[in-house]
């Protein structure tokens, strides 16, 4: 076993999820099925025993849903919620609102796997004409922070970490270190990108992987936090494998 542990977990399958639409730092809702996954989840990790100190979670409520349900589930609703923007989804930019299939037929699936997948070329960005510019930008729970000149208009995976590690490194791991037993609820990229860090996994290699909605899954780390154990989903294999799966399909054209 590791000197500290971490529970992280992708949000339960969001209504846009469930419509196949890129939804990035668009605010939206869990779908019944998402909500039933976080209730599952919560139960999962109730009946291995855990507990927490502190919850970590993005601005965007279908995370923050996920997150009070398991804390719900786990009779843990006192304890504190830190939310931060550096935990949001990637910003898809111009893609936002598509529906992916749709996107693959009119782009070529090649050109959407290099969008969703690709480590380091952005989506193209979104405009001030784009249907959702005014609702993401103009929102409220952004008026402090990101700071103008750091607002996405779009993210590659690799943008997306840039703002995800720091927070990682600069408020998770020192809690870690004062003893606190945390828990992450967030989102594919944000998540595949502390994934990349941890593991050490190249460029090439976290191109590959797909985060299931709504399943808890561990890191053991040792005193450097470097993993014992990575990766371990709180479910069986064949239900984590196909529900990855069916993420990487999401691309596909039909
Ligand atoms: C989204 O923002 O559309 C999804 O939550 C993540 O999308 P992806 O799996 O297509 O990167």
């Amino acid at each position: 076993p590791g000197k500290y542990k971490v529970v992280m977990i992708r949000h339960g399958e969001s209504e846009w999820n469930q419509k196949n639409l890129f939804c990035g730092w668009f605010d939206a809702d869990l779908s019944d099925k998402g909500r039933d996954e976080a209730s599952a989840a919560g139960k999962a990790l109730k009946a291995e025993g855990y507990q927490f100190d502190v919850a970590h979670t993005s601005m965007l409520k279908r995370a923050q849903i996920t997150l009070n349900s398991i804390l719900q589930e786990i009779g843990q609703t006192d304890i504190p919620i830190e939310k931060t923007w550096r935990l949001n989804e990637r910003h898809y930019g111009g893609l936002t609102g598509l529906n992916k299939a749709e996107t693959a037929a009119k782009y070529g699936e090649a050109q959407v796997q290099i969008w969703r997948r690709s480590f380091d070329v952005p989506p193209p960005p979104m405009e001030k004409d784009h249907p959702y510019y005014d609702t993401i930008v103009n929102d409220p729970r952004y008026a402090e922070e990101p700071k103008k000149d750091e607002f996405p208009s779009h993210e590659s995976l690799k943008l997306t970490i840039e703002r995800a590690l720091p927070y990682w490194n600069n408020v998770i791991v020192p809690q870690m270190k004062e003893g606190k037993r945390i828990i992450i609820a967030a989102h594919g990229n944000s998540l595949r990108g502390i994934v990349k860090h941890l593991d050490g996994l190249s460029d090439q290699a976290i191109m590959e992987l797909n985060l299931p909605t709504g399943i808890p899954f561990v890191y053991e780390l040792d005193e450097d936090m470097k993993p014992v154990d990575s990766m371990v989903f709180l479910g069986d294999e064949e239900t984590v494998r196909k529900a990855m799966e069916s993420v990487a399909n999401q691309g596909k054209a039909k």
